[in-house]
């Protein structure tokens, strides 16, 4: 099967670059409101993975002659139904609005696939995708548990 244009598939990947710049914020923002040392360090292993997203798919987007996009798409932060982790958020609230986030980057990572990609693209946007299922698996987990609750505030 035929590789979508060039310049399509140039603009399809720093869509998906700026949808993990945002994610990457707003885990930043998460980590800030959980208090429990185990939760922080899953999510921030979570948003290294996001920031690893940006660089392979910043490379293919080289690779193919185009220029990477290099910050989040905040204009469009709210319009993709990101939900904003505020201040005024704990543990649960903040693992809540993480889940929201999820969902989408699941959603957008999943729809991707259904275009006809280079086989090198492909290949990053599926370990993308899976890298996606795994945080919501973990975070859909920790609300059900509410590990929250089990994990002993140090004083
Ligand atoms: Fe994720």
């Amino acid at each position: 099967m035929a590789a979508m244009d060039l310049n399509r598939m140039i603009q399809r990947l720093n869509d998906l670059i700026a949808l993990d710049y945002d994610a990457v914020g707003a885990y930043e923002a998460a980590i800030t409101r959980v208090d429990v040392e185990s939760l922080r360090m899953s999510l921030r292993a979570f948003q290294q993975d996001h920031v690893r997203h940006i660089q392979d798919l910043s490379r293919v987007v080289t690779m193919l002659g185009g220029t990477p996009t290099q910050k989040p798409d905040l204009k469009g932060f709210l319009l993709k139904g990101f939900t904003a982790v505020t201040s005024m958020m704990g543990n649960e609230a903040a693992l809540q609005a993480m889940r929201g986030n999820e969902v989408l980057t699941n959603r957008t990572y999943q729809m991707a696939l259904s275009e006809d990609w280079s086989d090198e693209a492909r290949r990053i946007i599926e370990r993308n995708f899976s890298d996606e299922q795994r945080h919501l698996a973990f975070i859909e987990g920790a609300l059900r548990n509410r590990i929250w609750e089990q994990t002993p505030v140090q004083p």
